[in-house]
């Protein structure tokens, strides 16, 4: 049975990759930080014996040691770094709320390279050996609009770590991709998004299908097409 760990499980995109994933036939460790308050989540893993909750909150390094010894030997065939803010309120130049932005940078960026650097192992045993970290349009240089300092610049520092991942990580045969879910319709995405979680994450399950390692450090599209950097 092929397995997934997906962080940041509780609501949003994450919760329904678990959908997604357990309804496949996925081992699903289902992650969030704290997974018991969470009633949709708790719901699935009554339904499906294969989902799993355990306590991750990314940004403290002791939660994620604490995982890392829980799920010691155990293969992971798909990392998905999925948590992520916004971030502070104060984003406009002028107003910049310059601690909302460091906490966005360790949620967003740092977060999920360490993440990766601490499940390696993990990922190294399985069979499909894929790491990926949910990423934004909004993390792109080349098509920034302006505004939303904190969030822009965790994203496209997240593309930049996991670039660099891809590099270290490609002679181990692990594909390392980053991907725009696209815009979603969830707490963070609001109600008037173009897309509904089931079918921004059933476009993205088929990304994590088809990319190889030759595909490692590439800025995907849920659609399968690629932005730029
Ligand atoms: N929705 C969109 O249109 C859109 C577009 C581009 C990119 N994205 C990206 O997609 C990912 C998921 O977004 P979403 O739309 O599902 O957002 P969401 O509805 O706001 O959900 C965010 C999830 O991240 C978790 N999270 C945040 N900080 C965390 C932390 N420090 N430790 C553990 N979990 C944490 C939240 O947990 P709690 O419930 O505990 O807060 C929640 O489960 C994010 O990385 C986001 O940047 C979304």
């Amino acid at each position: 049975m092929p397995t997934v760990l997906i962080t940041g499980a509780g609501r949003g995109l994450g919760l329904e990759f678990v959908k997604q994933y357990a309804a496949a036939g996925y081992r699903v460790f289902a992650t969030a930080r704290k997974p018991e308050s969470a009633r949709e989540l708790v719901a699935l893993q009554k339904q499906h014996a294969n989902v799993s909750l355990h306590t991750l909150e990314v940004s403290e390094p002791a939660s994620l040691s604490a995982l890392v010894a829980q799920l010691s030997g155990e293969p992971i065939d798909i990392l998905i770094n999925n948590a992520g803010v916004m971030g502070p309120e104060r984003q406009q130049l002028g107003s910049l709320d310059y601690d909302g932005m460091l906490q966005t940078l360790i949620s967003n960026a740092i977060a999920p390279l360490r993440i990766a650097e601490a499940l390696l192992e993990n990922v190294a045993k399985s069979q499909r050996k894929l790491i990926t970290a949910i990423t934004s349009g909004m993390g792109s240089i080349a098509d920034s609009s302006g505004g939303y300092y904190a969030y822009r610049a965790s994203k496209a520092a997240l593309n930049m770590n996991f670039r660099n991942l891809a590099r270290d990580l490609a002679p181990r045969g692990i594909t390392t991709i980053v991907i725009n879910p696209g815009w979603v319709k969830t707490d963070m995405g609001g109600a008037g998004a173009k897309l509904s979680p089931a079918e921004s994450i059933g476009g993205m399950r088929k990304v994590f299908d088809a990319v190889k390692l030759e595909d490692s450090g590439r800025f995907m599209n849920h659609d399968g097409g690629e932005l730029t950097w």
